[in-house]
């Protein structure tokens, strides 16, 4: 049964680290190569800026040249709802 509680704390959250990310998935039984398999569905598709500003001002583990381009439409104020391919090139294609 769908439950808006379990969705709230049983999946992983956009702002959670990798460990978190590793631990969340192990408490539901999935290891490291389940969580690589299935972060692999994010070659397409689209994220709010609000959902990984931190990402790509804050954190030292992404790559200079992405969040410099994200940046771009996904300002330190604002535009929270503005959204931005989760891939350099917004292919629609699963690749
Ligand atoms: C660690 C688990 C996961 C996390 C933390 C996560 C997080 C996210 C976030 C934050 C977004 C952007 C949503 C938005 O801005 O509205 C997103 C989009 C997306 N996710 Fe995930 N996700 C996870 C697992 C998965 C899995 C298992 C799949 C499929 C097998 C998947 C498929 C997608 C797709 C296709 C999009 C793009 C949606 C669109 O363009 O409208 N995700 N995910």
């Amino acid at each position: 049964m769908a439950s808006k509680q379990d969705a709230n704390t049983q999946i992983p959250s956009p702002f959670m680290d990798l460990p978190a990310l590793i631990t969340k998935f192990q408490s539901h039984r999935l290891g490291v190569r389940d969580l690589v398999a299935l972060s692999g569905a994010h070659t397409i598709g689209f994220a709010a800026c609000f959902l990984f500003r931190n990402r790509i001002y804050n954190e030292t583990n992404c790559d200079p040249d992405f969040a410099t381009s994200r940046q771009a439409s996904c300002p330190h104020i604002g535009g929270d709802n503005n959204i931005a391919p989760l891939e350099y090139q917004n292919t629609n294609s699963f690749r």
